[in-house]
């Protein structure tokens, strides 16, 4: 049975690669983005098909009460809400000492904080479904140690660590939450990563090559699939193999 999903970061980079994935897979997705242009509607009417549909919400991760207005939108057309998947972030590389706390707080607002306030606004449809399953993108980096990882590693550190203790607390509401915490991935994102060494990020990867967005959406869809439905609390990494 088709799944209807919602994905954040929808409109570049991986959360793109995960909502043609839905929609390769027989569902139908809102497209969470910051800002509904021309290009992203006529990418939406692209892929979507007589079967499955594409539909773009906009709001801003950095805005609470935008957040809270986008989700009504969705909610109002009153269809179950199966899945969501937090995809939206910002990268960062840089010493903590040089790092000033306004762009620190940008940070965890959108990787942690936005993803925290779209999980509680979907536990509630979920809860009355009895159903649901939420999965959380976080990062290799959140194990990762090297210099200028710690604002954006312990951000993504938090995000795996909320997903397991929340699988725990949702399982009795019959809801699952997962995280999928990806290596580097061929985005507008590992520029950041690569810094002025497009090597040394390589170096940490047995696979000795950053990964597609799309082997990334393909394991999030995976784990959608009624065959992986005893899989929870889990952070699955995505990165061909560390070295
Ligand atoms: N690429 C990697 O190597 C890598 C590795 C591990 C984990 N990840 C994680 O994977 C996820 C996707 O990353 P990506 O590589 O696809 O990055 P990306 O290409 O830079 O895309 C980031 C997405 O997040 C959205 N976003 C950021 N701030 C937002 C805000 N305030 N409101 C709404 N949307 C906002 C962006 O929207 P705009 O276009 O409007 O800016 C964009 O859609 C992130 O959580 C990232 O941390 C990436």
């Amino acid at each position: 049975m088709n799944k209807n999903v919602i994905v954040t970061g929808a409109n570049r980079g991986i959360g793109k690669a995960v909502v043609e994935a839905f929609i390769h897979n027989g569902d139908n997705v809102w497209a969470c983005c910051r800002k509904k242009t021309e290009d992203i509607q006529k990418w939406a009417d692209s892929i979507s098909t007589e079967q499955n549909w594409v539909k773009i919400v906009d709001f801003d991760l950095c805005d609470e009460t935008a957040i809270v207005n986008g989700f009504k939108a969705i909610v109002k057309e009153h269809l179950p809400i199966d899945v969501l998947v937090n995809v939206a972030g910002i990268g960062h590389l840089g010493l903590f000492q040089m790092t000033s706390f306004t762009e620190i707080r940008k940070i965890y607002e959108v990787n942690l904080f936005a993803t925290m306030k779209m999980c509680q606004l979907a536990i509630r449809p979920m809860s009355r479904q009895k159903s649901g399953l939420i999965i959380n993108i976080s990062s290799t980096a959140a194990h990762e140690v090297y210099v200028g990882n710690s604002i954006y590693g312990a951000s993504k550190a938090a995000v795996s660590a909320f997903t397991s203790s929340l699988a725990a607390e949702l399982a009795p509401l019959g809801i699952r939450v997962n995280a999928v915490a990806p290596g580097l991935t061929d985005t507008d994102m590992s520029a950041v990563f690569e810094g002025d060494n497009p090597q040394l990020p390589l170096e940490r990867s047995a696979l000795g090559r950053k990964l597609t967005p799309s082997e990334i959406a393909d394991v999030v869809v995976e784990l959608t699939s009624d065959k992986l439905r005893m899989i929870n609390g889990h952070v699955v990494c995505v990165n061909g193999g560390a070295k």
